[in-house]
């Protein structure tokens, strides 16, 4: 089993280039279903969920190309299959992001049905009443979601909860469908806005993108095209995190600093000077005193659940108390525990943590339990004394491309070790 290990005390310095997001990557690769001829995404992160998709994608028979510099071209010309299998799905819920292109393009799609997960029971029922809603014919019979539709009928849709990738694919569906949909109380991720430019550039009529009320007014076909995925916000903000919780001083380049307008806020209250420009964010904690501060979850643009258990480390070396609300997921706090074992003192009641920042934590063997539980856990242990060594680290495999690798050319003692 892959661990790191993970000597803490060096202050994080230097620069670090950021990827594609993981959370852009994972719908536009499911919009290469839309696509009449050849479709090539670039700026795709390596990582586990990516490799994930790409079995996904050609155990339906599409055609994927990967080359030396990990651009994905892909040709769904060759699709003989509509369905996603458990095998697959258990290891990454958002494969349920084939339902709406693949209903929408082929008339019919099967996709395990997500069971719960680390952080929650997540549903997706509103991802189906959407579907039902442009008129799908839908059925969950052995574990498995079973949509069929001769074409999808434009409809407005309330979404009785914000979802980002209930939004996907409901957009993913609805540019193929007869007519104009509207979906309402829609995501307004910056991944979402991405997919919605991804399909505008493939032909599709959307309008609203960003905002809560997306219009779609549905298209016969989409044509293949090149598309770049937009900067990782959430690998960002975890970076810039090391840089406050170790008292360093790290830039982020090939970054978007818009997207993360709550967070940079935040590091700003905690204490650190956070300069920006066009690609670039610069977090400069040397000399400064971190400072607790309180974070309630909310979705975009509200600060998001993905950089809560971040913060929630950098609160537990922080000076002062602060009150971590996590209100999107129901079982996000597991990191809370790790954490304490490294001597953080925080309580716990419900889904609210109070965290009393301290001075000195120490190293200790710690599990992770989820891939932003271990992000924080990996923060915690570059800022304790001593060593701490961080357990299940394939859940950081699914976001963090090479994460032992990009700390430690920012000076971090860190390494990967197989035991
Ligand atoms: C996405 C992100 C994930 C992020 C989350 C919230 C991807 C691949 N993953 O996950 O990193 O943490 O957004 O920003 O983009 N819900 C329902 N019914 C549904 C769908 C969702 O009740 O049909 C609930 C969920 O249980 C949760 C809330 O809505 O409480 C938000 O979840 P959602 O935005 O759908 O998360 P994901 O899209 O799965």
């Amino acid at each position: 089993m892959e661990k790191l290990v993970i000597q803490g005390g060096t202050p994080l310095e230097g620069d670090v280039v950021i990827g594609g997001a993981k959370n852009a990557v994972l719908p536009l690769l499911a919009a290469t279903l839309l696509a009449d001829g050849k479709m090539t995404i670039k700026n795709v992160p390596r990582l586990r969920d990516v490799y994930t998709t790409i079995k996904l994608l050609e155990g339906m028979g599409v055609t994927v190309e990967v080359d030396d510099d990990f651009n994905i071209t892909t040709d769904a010309s060759t699709i003989n299959s509509y369905v996603a299998p458990y095998e697959l799905v258990k290891t990454m819920r958002a494969s349920i992001l084939v339902l709406g292109p693949t209903l929408a393009r082929y008339g019919e799609s099967e996709v395990s049905l997500p069971g719960g997960c680390a952080i929650g029971s997540r549903p997706v029922n509103i991802h189906l009443s959407g579907l039902e809603a442009m008129g799908a014919d839908i059925t969950v019979h052995e574990g498995f979601i079973r949509a069929r539709a001769k074409r999808l009928r434009g409809a407005r849709y309330v979404m009785e909860k914000v979802t980002v990738t209930g939004t996907e694919n409901l957009l993913m569906a609805a540019v193929l469908a007869e007519g104009t949909t509207i979906l309402e109380n829609s995501a307004r991720e910056p991944e979402v806005t991405d997919l919605a430019d991804c399909l505008n550039a493939m032909g599709a009529k959307i309008s609203g993108a960003g905002t809560s009320t997306i219009t779609v007014e549905g298209v016969e076909r989409l044509k293949g095209i090149e598309y770049s995925v937009c900067p990782d916000r959430i690998e960002t903000g975890t970076f810039l995190a090391g840089a406050a919780i170790t008292g360093g001083h790290v830039r982020t380049l090939k970054a978007d600093p818009a997207a993360l307008d709550s967070v940079l806020q935040k590091f700003r209250d905690a204490g650190a000077y956070v300069q920006t420009g066009a690609d670039w964010i610069d977090l400069d904690m040397r000399g400064r005193t971190l400072k607790a501060v309180d974070i309630t979850t909310d979705p975009y643009p509200g600060f998001p659940t993905d950089m809560q258990a971040q913060f929630m480390a950098m609160n537990a070396f922080s000076q002062g108390i602060g009150v971590v609300v996590e209100t999107i997921f129901e079982n996000r706090m597991m990191h809370v525990a790790e954490l304490m074992r490294m001597g953080a003192n925080i309580r716990l009641e419900g889904n609210t943590a109070i965290v009393a920042g301290m001075p000195d934590l120490y190293g200790a063997p710690v599990m992770a339990t989820d891939l932003r539980a271990s992000a924080s856990l990996i923060l915690a242990g570059l800022a304790a004394n001593g060593k701490t060594v961080v357990d299940r680290i394939y859940h950081t495999d699914r976001g963090y491309e090479k994460i032992e690798e990009r700390l430690q050319h920012l000076g971090a003692n860190i390494e990967r070790v197989n035991t």
